[in-house]
């Protein structure tokens, strides 16, 4: 427990500003180094994990999401179906650790918070760098019609490789609104063939600043953003990942 507080400690140094009373090391960091692809999927299966009550069959949805083209945040793509008839309204969350191959959404752990907010503080929608970083719905709105769909461009979302913030390899939850976990799923790379043309062509799909959700039309290069602030907040970022993930590894 020592050595976990003092790298606590370091880490909120390092990012600047320590914000005791709203989570251990404050506020969220814009990430602006993004790449533009690939593009990631996390569908729900064909069963739910919580198997009581009025659901028939399981919540149908995914979320989609790629990096935007000017590199900052990521944009997704939400669609949800078929819920639950009570017990709304439902959440979603990007949680820790991805899905295990038999099913269990407990197994996800907590949700992915590499700026430790922690689950008590409440989540200021108006400010969404107060928020844990995988809180979506938190930031962005619960599930309140069926179907449900949403595009958006989160700038504290990372699919840079190798930070511990990335979430390419993690999962997503849908929840009751008490927080019961109703079903999960793990994040995928998916080719553009994969994606169906709704997902790619819908007119609500992608809204203005991101990049559209469409690989073919995705510089794998271009400009990327390399002044030395961007540098010096992405190795900021890399490093509160790497003590986030210490810190679930413990
Ligand atoms: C949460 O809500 C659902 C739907 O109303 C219900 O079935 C479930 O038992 C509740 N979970 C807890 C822990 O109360
Ligand atoms: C599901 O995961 C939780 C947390 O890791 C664990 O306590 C529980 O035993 C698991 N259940 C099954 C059926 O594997
Ligand atoms: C996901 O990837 C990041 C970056 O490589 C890493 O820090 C983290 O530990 C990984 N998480 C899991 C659950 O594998
Ligand atoms: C989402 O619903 C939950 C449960 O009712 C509620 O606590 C939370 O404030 C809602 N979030 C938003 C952003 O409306
Ligand atoms: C796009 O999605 C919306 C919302 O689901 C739907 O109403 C609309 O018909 C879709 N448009 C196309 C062209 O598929």
């Amino acid at each position: 427990m020592r050595f976990q507080s003092a790298l606590t400690v370091i880490s909120a140094v390092a990012v600047g500003h320590v914000a005791a009373e709203t989570g251990a090391l404050g506020d969220a960091i814009v990430v602006k180094n993004n790449p533009p692809a690939p593009i990631y999927k996390a569908s729900l299966p064909a069963d739910p994990f919580f198997k009581t009550g009025s659901l028939n069959g399981n919540v149908r949805g995914s979320i989609t999401a790629v990096g935007t083209l000017s590199g900052e945040g990521v944009q997704f793509k939400v669609r949800f179906e078929n819920l639950p008839k009570e017990g709304g309204p439902f959440m979603y969350h990007i949680h820790v650790d991805p899905v295990p191959s038999n099913g269990n959404c407990t197994a996800t752990l907590a949700h992915h918070d590499p700026f430790v907010r922690g689950e008590a503080t409440p989540c200021d929608a108006s400010k969404h760098e107060t928020c844990q970083v995988g809180d979506l719905s938190g930031k962005w709105g619960n599930v309140t019609s069926d179907p449900f769909e949403m595009t958006y461009t989160d700038p504290y979302a990372a699919l840079v490789p190798g930070i511990g913030s990335n979430f390419g390899n993690r999962s997503f939850v849908f929840h009751f609104g008490n927080k019961t976990r109703i079903s999960c799923a793990n994040f995928q790379v998916v080719s553009g063939t994969e994606l169906s043309p709704s997902d790619t062509c819908n007119g609500t799909a992608p809204s203005g600043t991101g990049s559209p959700l469409s690989p073919t039309t995705t510089p794998t290069t271009g400009p990327r953003i390399t002044n030395a602030a961007s540098a010096a907040s992405f190795s900021l970022v890399a490093l509160v990942g790497a003590v986030g993930a210490l810190f679930f590894s413990l």
